[in-house]
Formats: structure tokens, sequence, C-alpha cells
């Protein structure tokens, strides 16, 4: 399949940066295409609620930053991952802002499957993230192929490469 991974955390180093790179490996040894993209170190706006895609622009957004880039991978990826930290019990906005750009073509084209991976410090604080993800999985219609959440104990173990890999054998 085709699969594109967001990738929202700042830190190069960091869990979120590890699950989406263990995701990508088993991936691409299980034989998919993978694109990985770091968006936490693109230059992406927020939208901006102009409506330009859903009228004059059909299905353009008017904002020319490192999105553009990122709608054509978008509309071929059969499955999207998303990768973030919590930041204040939410995704952080460094994934928030090309998720929600993703309003102007409604929903990714090909998209069937999605999978979540959550880093953060303490534990049970996903709720908003997972809420907030179900919500969309849902709008799309498409299938949730599982969610995997790190908090500080836990990061870059091989209890969770096991869980990162578990969401690829279910593809
Ligand atoms: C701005 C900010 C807000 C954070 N808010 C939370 C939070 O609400 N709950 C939590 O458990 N950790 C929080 N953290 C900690 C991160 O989620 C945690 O360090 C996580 O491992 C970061 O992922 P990374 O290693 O991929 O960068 C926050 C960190 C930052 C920088």
């Amino acid at each position: 399949m085709n699969i594109l991974i967001l990738q929202g955390s700042p830190r190069a180093n960091g869990n979120t940066a590890w699950m989406a790179e263990t995701y990508r490996k088993a991936a691409e040894a299980a034989g998919h295409k993978v694109t990985l993209v770091d968006v936490a170190h693109k230059k992406i706006a927020g939208c901006m609620a102009c409506e330009y895609c859903h009228g004059k622009g059909n299905g353009d957004c008017v904002q020319k930053d490192d999105m553009q880039a990122l709608y054509p991978l978008l509309a071929e990826a059969e499955v999207l991952v998303l990768a973030a930290p919590i930041y204040y019990f939410t995704l952080s906005a460094q994934i928030q802002a090309p998720l929600q750009r993703i309003y102007s073509m409604n929903k990714p084209g090909k998209l069937r499957k999605t999978a979540l991976l959550l880093s953060s410090y303490s534990p049970n604080v996903y709720d908003g993230a997972i809420g907030e993800y179900r919500g969309i999985v849902h709008y799309w219609g498409v299938e949730d192929t599982g969610i995997v959440t790190a908090k500080i104990d836990e990061q870059k173990t091989d209890a969770k490469r096991d869980c990162v890999i578990g969401l690829v054998e279910k593809l």
C-alpha cells in the first residue's frame, strides 16, 4: 500500500520520530511504499478559513507554503499515519496545522486506513488527541488500524517497537 507518515515532533531524536521511523522500516520491509514527512520542520501555517478552496480555488489552498508539497502525497496516500507528541493534552500544533489544512481536500481521495502514534511524559493524557483522531477517522469513513502510545518510561523500548510493528501487520 502507499503509506504517508506525518511526524509532528520538533525533537529529531525524540520518541515520536523513533516510532515514525520504526513504522517506516517495518512497512518498507513488508513491501509497502512509504513516505515519511517531518512536518514539524516544515513551514505550514494554520487554516485561514477563507474558503478559497471551496470556491474559486476548486480544491486548491490559497496559502503557498510547504503544505503545497504535501497535498500530492496526501492525494495518493492509501494509509495515513499520524505521529505526534502530546502537548497540553492534545496533538502538537506541528501536526494540527497540516491535519486541518486537509480541509481544502475534504478527504484524501485514496485514503483507506489510518494509524496514530503518540508520545507523552505522563500516563492518561491521550483522551484529547484520541478523541480528535477518532472523530476524523469517522468523518472520513476510513479504517483505524490502531493507536500506540508511549509515556516516558515506555519510550524506545522493545515492547513499543513490537506494538508499532503490530500496526503494520494489520494493513
Ligand atoms: C509544549 C509541551 C507540552 C507538553 N504537554 C504535555 C502534556 O500535556 N502531557 C504530557 O504527558 N506530556 C507533555 N509534554 C511532554 C511531551 O509530550 C513528551 O516529552 C514527549 O515524549 C515528547 O515527544 P518527543 O520525544 O517525540 O518529542 C509536553 C511537552 C512540551 C514541549
